[in-house]
């Protein structure tokens, strides 16, 4: 049988082969060649079900695409180059093995439908990937939470000494953003998880198909609504391309933090020398080119989110040939976005904190002012005119080379009479941290809190992972028996 595009009856020259290189989509959609078939035996049961090829066809259909998932799985699955993409290949090895019967697969369905479908469902195996790596980092980060309560550092406004807070609190703070990407890529795996297939080319189709039967086997909450919108509809990707900018802008603010607290000025963390690099001619550095690269490739992952955009925007509907680009920037920021969080996850396991370095620093920058306007509060000060003589005491401190807690009583009394011994006590960092209670405050009260709801969070989204996994898994099965 000769080897000609699917469509070569309408033509009388044969494609350029610069045509077939150019239009080609085989070096990316064979990503797509498990779930292809998968759509296909989904698509030929319900051929056969609903009566609309013979019975025996479909079952000789059923054991060609059959054998062609195990040719797939042992590597014995041959590509051929001379065939515009995955899904002519997989029609092509059909009719190799059980004859034209293969030819009856495309009944009721185009490429325009498979391919959207394709790409959903190896969207949705790849968007629990990524939300298990999330999560995988979590747990890293909440390690380090649980190990550093009372770990005292500066917090930071503007990059200037703010208040005290707990290396917990900043832990858990990143906790938090990661966590809201975790179920902003579930939120989007809902919404994407609907079968766009039996659309046909656009309009639908003649044949009386059965789409809630489809969908359901490849393991769908339901059919798309709309044809015309199911063929020409990328905004799954575009969305999905959004959940993974916004986590690498995460990923790159806790990179740019690690960069700055290795460096000798902060040296508040020392990263394992597994995960850094050395100079070429400098015999003395330890370079965080980890945490480096992984601030610079959020740049390609907002890149092709911009790219999807702009692909999509403008298109009439329904189908246009634009839409082949699509796959390419997602799955590429996708493996990077997978990369970067694994790496991270190891940059954060194996750092050392340093204590010390964090607790001298937080001794300098007057932390502890708000804390002195808190205590003049307490003794009935209200608290603008407590912030104006605290701001006053910090330009003494300035002048005189000294900080809060290091001036006498008399000093003190200098600024305000309400100020008695038990100043000392109340502006100590220690007290400072503890007395946030409020909730989610640095206080360890109220880290415990937020540490359990974190925890739960992790949790419920792990099960929610696994039981997807696994029913996946399960329409597989079904489908291959
Ligand atoms: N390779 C195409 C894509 O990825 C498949 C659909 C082709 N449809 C067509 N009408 N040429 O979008």
């Amino acid at each position: 049988m000769s080897k000609q595009a699917l469509w070569s009856g309408r033509f009388e020259e044969e494609m350029d082969n610069s045509t077939l290189e150019f239009t080609s989509s085989l070096d990316i959609d064979t990503m797509l060649s498990f779930y292809d078939v998968m759509g296909s035996l989904a698509h030929v049961r319900m051929l056969k079900k609903c009566n609309i090829i013979p019975s025996e066809d479909a079952d000789r259909i059923i054991e060609g695409l059959k054998t062609i998932v195990s040719e797939m799985e042992e590597g014995t699955f041959e590509i051929d180059d001379s065939l515009e993409d995955i899904h002519t290949n997989v029609e092509f090895r059909l009719t190799d093995l059980i004859g034209p019967a293969g030819g009856k697969l495309h009944t009721g369905r185009s490429r325009n439908d498979q391919v959207a479908t394709d790409f959903r469902m190896y969207l949705r195996t790849a968007v629990l990937d990524e939300v298990s790596m999330i999560d995988k980092l979590i747990d890293s980060l909440i390690t380090i939470a649980k190990d550093h309560g009372e770990t005292i550092m500066p917090g930071f406004t503007h990059m200037q000494h703010a208040q005290p807070v707990t290396l917990a609190q900043h832990m858990l703070a990143y906790v938090f953003k990661f966590s809201r990407d975790a179920s902003r890529f579930l939120d989007a795996f809902d919404r994407m998880n609907l079968c766009p297939l039996g659309s046909a080319a656009l309009a639908g189709t003649t044949y009386p198909i059965d789409r809630q039967m489809t969908a359901k086997a490849l393991g769908f909450d339901g059919p798309t609504e709309n044809s015309m919108d199911s063929v020409s509809d990328r905004d799954f990707v575009t969305e999905l391309a959004f959940c993974a900018s916004l986590t690498a802008n995460h990923l790159s603010s806790m990179a740019e933090e690690l960069v700055l607290w290795s460096s000798q000025e902060f040296g508040f963390i020392e990263m394992d020398d597994r995960y850094t690099t050395g100079s070429s001619i400098m015999p003395q550095k330890k370079n965080p080119d980890i945490a480096e690269l992984i601030r610079g490739r959020t740049g390609s992952v907002t890149g092709s989110l911009v790219t999807m955009l702009m692909l999509t925007k403008g298109l009439p509907l329904s189908y246009n040939r634009d839409l082949q680009e699509d796959k390419a920037p997602l799955m590429m920021s996708l493996e990077t976005l997978s990369s970067c969080l694994e790496m991270m996850s190891k940059l954060v396991a194996t750092m050392t904190v340093k204590k010390d370095r964090m607790l001298k620093s937080v001794k300098s920058g007057f932390i502890n002012a708000t804390d002195l306007a808190d205590y003049l509060v307490t003794k009935g000060m209200p608290f603008r005119e407590a912030h104006g003589v605290v701001g006053s005491a910090v330009r003494y401190c300035i002048e005189k080379g000294k900080d809060l807690d290091s001036l006498t009583l008399e000093e003190f009394k200098g600024f305000s009479d309400l100020i008695e011994n038990d100043v000392y006590q109340f502006i100590d960092v220690k007290n400072c941290v503890e007395r946030r209670i409020s909730m989610g405050g640095t206080s360890s009260t109220s880290t415990d809190y937020q540490l359990m709801t974190a925890i739960q969070g992790y949790m419920g989204r792990e099960e929610t992972v696994r039981q997807m996994n696994d029913f996946l898994e399960s329409c597989w099965n079904e489908l291959l028996e």
